[in-house]
């Protein structure tokens, strides 16, 4: 079973998709349980006959074998520490970007760890 952590946003959903049209049973997670189900449900109606299910994100890391990290930077110390005892001894990838967005460009933000991961990585072992 597979979960994604805000899982709402575009790179959730897509990933979700993605996965779910390949086989995995998934769940999308959200702070909002009502933003979980339509975010599953748009998904759904993309794979028909896909086990796609929306929760909140706390019942996602506590179902999930394999949890996906989808939510900004700025926001991720703050969903990975509310979930980091259902995620013990779980395999969870991180595929956010430290971006900043100025006039409409993406910047690069330095993260003093090496990478959004090696922090998820850090704030999960703390
Ligand atoms: N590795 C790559 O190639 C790649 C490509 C694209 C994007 N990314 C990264 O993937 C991540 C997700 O991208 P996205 O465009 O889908 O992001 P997004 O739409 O901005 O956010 C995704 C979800 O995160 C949750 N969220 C937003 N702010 C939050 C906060 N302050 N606290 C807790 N949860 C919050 C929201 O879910 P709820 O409101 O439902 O809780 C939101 O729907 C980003 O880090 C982005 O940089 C990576």
């Amino acid at each position: 079973m597979l979960g994604f952590l805000g899982g709402t946003g575009p790179e959730g959903k897509g990933l979700a998709l993605r996965l779910a049209l390949a086989g995995e049973d998934v769940w999308i997670g959200s702070r909002e349980l009502p933003r979980a189900v339509t975010a599953a449900e748009t998904v759904s109606a993309l794979a028909p006959g896909a086990s796609v299910s929306g929760a909140l994100n706390v019942q996602v890391a506590l179902k999930a074998d394999v949890v996906f990290v989808t939510v900004p930077y700025q926001a991720q110390r703050q969903v990975l520490e509310e979930v980091r005892d259902e995620l013990v001894g779980k395999v969870v990838i991180d595929v956010v970007a430290p971006v900043a967005i100025r006039k409409g460009v993406a910047l690069a933000v330095p993260v003093v760890s090496g990478s959004a991961a090696l922090e998820a990585q850090a704030i999960l072992c703390e």
